[in-house]
């Protein structure tokens, strides 16, 4: 990472343009399009919220906030409107949120509860200059699907990595996944269960009134056309920066709760993962 396409080559080539060139476009992309998303973001993406995933996220944050002390401060890289940032903010931790899109932070700012709102912080950046500039470190550093929307995943993480304190976590949560295909018969099912869901999904919101961007999204979702992040590359980082995977869980998101129980526990595909790892503390004896 970052790879060089021919989508990438051909945008370069249209732009007259270079990587750093493309980088600036997809950091334009993604403002644009979480400009439109803004306070619906959750709304616009139930496969975030549903009881399933619900389970997958608390049990996920017990066991990464079961290595934090009391009062430590967490960092939540591309925080949006608060997925991860909030559920920090109730287990009494102070965060500060990084989001390249003002839209999505006021939609955050929104969002915290009055009696949490002195633990609370968030700035308008890149999470990459963001995690260069700074100098602080942090008893957590924590992203929720962010790394999809980067040009260069691997340099984010390792710019990252490197505000967690000795002995701190760091999470990777719900981020699409590199997939493989171990069997064509259970991806047909899978494809079926997709396009099953997705017409479903694709009702409800026109019910609802809540308008998609899906066609915006091409350049601001850069690693989609990768196929996704694969976890295996970030290992060499991880180790790099003196970390040690604690785990790493692979599943299947779906837009509802019966269609992940669907995926996960008769189809077992995967298209996400989470990461959780931990920092050597060399002052510790
Ligand atoms: C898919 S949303 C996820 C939001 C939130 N973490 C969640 O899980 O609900 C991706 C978020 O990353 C932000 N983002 C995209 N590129 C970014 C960048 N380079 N630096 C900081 N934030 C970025 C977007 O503005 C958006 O809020």
């Amino acid at each position: 990472m970052p790879h060089t396409t021919p989508a990438e080559k051909d945008l370069i080539g249209r732009e007259g343009g270079s990587p750093s060139n493309l980088r600036e476009q997809i950091l334009e992309a993604n403002q644009a399009v979480h400009a439109l998303e803004g306070a619906l973001y959750l709304a616009r993406h139930p496969e975030q919220t549903h009881g399933y995933q619900r389970r997958i996220l608390t049990a996920t944050l017990d066991r990464a906030c079961a290595r934090l002390k009391p009062g430590a401060e967490v960092l939540d890289l591309g925080c949006g409107t608060g997925y991860l940032f909030l559920e920090f903010l109730q287990r009494g931790f102070s965060v500060t949120g990084v989001d390249l899109s003002r839209e999505m932070t006021e939609a955050l700012e929104n969002n915290i509860p009055s009696v949490h709102r002195a633990r609370a912080r968030w700035v308008n950046a890149d999470a990459e200059t963001f995690a260069r500039e700074e100098t602080k470190l942090y008893d957590a550093v924590a992203m929720s699907a962010l790394l999809h929307h980067l040009h260069d995943p691997g340099a984010v993480v390792e710019a990252a990595l490197r505000r967690v304190a000795p002995g701190g976590i760091f999470l990777i949560f719900f981020e699409p996944l590199k997939q493989k295909i171990p069997s064509r018969f259970r991806y047909v099912l899978h494809r079926l269960l997709t396009r099953l869901h997705e017409t479903l999904y694709r009702a409800e919101m026109r019910w609802r009134g809540i308008p998609l961007f899906e066609d915006r999204y091409a350049l601001a979702d850069y690693q989609r056309q990768f196929g996704g992040i694969d976890p295996l590359v970030l290992l060499p980082v991880l180790e790099r920066g003196g970390f040690q995977v604690l785990e790493l869980n692979k599943y299947c998101s779906r837009r509802y709760a019966w269609a992940a129980w669907i995926a996960n526990r008769i189809l077992k595909s995967e298209n996400t993962f989470n990461l959780i790892a931990v920092k050597a503390d060399t002052s510790r004896p």
